[in-house]
């Protein structure tokens, strides 16, 4: 098992990676009331294991894609429900899911009755990244994350073993924000990863995929720790991928991480950093982009003008002048238009035969 601590300013709090989920019960006192916020596919597969160290009647539930419950019918029916059981603000959530449910449930601890205790239980692999940091969201109509807070957990138990029941798409999906944490240091998952052909059977290396977890996760502190509330310019770099990656996933319904990961690509393109193509590469050998798009211009730059990281008229992306070296591009339309052009021809269209 392995450590962080998270240093958000005026709260710390600890990550743990691996086989850990005993560490659950040291957080919760005695005749403290519990609310497990989870989707239905985590709570069929793991809540018996869940069971065995917190017993609670309190369960809140989001459906079976719980993206489409990320918004504010599903936050209205939580309170709604908390306030049917009389949960008062001493309650402590429990966000036992996905990237979803650590988002909705962050929001949901963040504001019910002004801010109760939170303990992340991520299930996914892209959840390592959602579950630190403290940023929490909800999605209005198409609009992703549109709506949010900052609110830090007293807690991160990354309880690994939870991993094995991901599916591929789940797996693929997770890797994406692993690459990018990769890309904003030193490339060494990238170059460790280089040997393996599938991603799915690394969850059965345990100590690997602690290590993997372990050195994306600090790469995160590294740059949430500078910039906690994303304000003075560091913390931004961690939407590497991002700005062209959240049009993509909202309109093609690719998962996140391979939104993101063809993002990353388009960055490393727009940063005449040749190593668009090696990266590009390498994730079509594990598995990405499958489905094949004809992506529409007009419908990505409408997507992306509302993009919450965009400033007056300009689209903005995060470019990489090598390894750990990010910095800021902002695009005029037309210049966004010209270069997309230019990518589709060098790279999309391969993916669109
Ligand atoms: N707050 C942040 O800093 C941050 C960062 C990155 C992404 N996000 C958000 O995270 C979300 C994506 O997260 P995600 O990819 O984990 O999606 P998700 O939560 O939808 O989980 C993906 C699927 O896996 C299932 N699942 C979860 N755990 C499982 C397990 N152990 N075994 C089998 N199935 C399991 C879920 O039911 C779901 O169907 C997006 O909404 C994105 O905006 C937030």
């Amino acid at each position: 098992m392995k450590k962080i601590t998270i240093d958000a300013v005026n709260e710390k709090y600890n990550v743990y990676i691996g086989d850990c989920l005993h560490l659950l019960e040291s957080y919760i006192k005695p005749k403290q009331k519990v609310l497990i916020i989870t989707d239905e596919t985590v709570k069929s597969l793991h809540f018996d294991t869940l069971k065995q160290y917190v017993k609670t009647p309190y369960v809140f539930s989001l459906g079976k894609i719980p993206e489409k419950d990320k918004n504010f019918i599903t936050y209205e029916a939580c309170v709604n429900y908390c306030l049917n059981h009389f949960l008062d603000r001493n309650l402590l959530v429990l966000a036992f899911g996905g990237g979803v449910v650590t988002d909705f449930a962050g929001f949901f601890a963040s504001t019910y009755k002004r801010g109760i205790k939170l303990i992340h239980l991520p299930t996914t692999i892209l959840a390592h990244d959602s579950s630190v940091g403290g940023k929490t969201a909800l999605n209005v109509s198409q609009y992703k994350n549109v709506v949010g807070s900052f609110y830090q957990p007293k807690s991160v138990i990354y309880h690994l073993p939870f991993l094995k029941t991901l599916k591929e798409k789940d797996i693929v999906s997770g890797f994406g924000e692993i690459f990018k944490h990769d890309l904003l240091s030193e490339g060494y998952l990238l170059d460790i990863l280089d040997k393996e052909t599938s991603l799915y059977h690394l969850l059965y290396n345990q100590k690997l995929i602690e290590k993997i977890m372990y050195h994306s996760i600090l790469v995160k502190k590294l740059y949430i720790e500078m910039d906690i509330y994303d304000q003075l310019g560091k913390r931004q770099f961690l939407n590497l991928g991002h700005t062209l990656g959240h049009a993509i996933e909202r309109l093609y319904g690719y998962s996140h991480g391979e939104a993101i990961s063809l993002g990353i690509c388009f960055d490393l393109f727009l940063s005449d950093n040749s190593y668009y193509r090696t990266f590009y590469h390498k994730l079509i050998k594990w598995g990405y982009f499958k489905e094949k798009q004809d992506f529409d211009l007009e419908k990505i730059m409408i997507s992306m003008k509302n993009d919450k990281k965009n400033e007056e008229d300009s689209l903005k992306f995060i470019g990489l002048y090598t390894f750990g070296q990010p910095y800021e591009i902002q695009l005029t339309e037309e210049e966004f238009i010209h270069k997309f052009k230019q990518f589709k021809q060098v790279l999309l269209c391969c993916m669109e035969k």
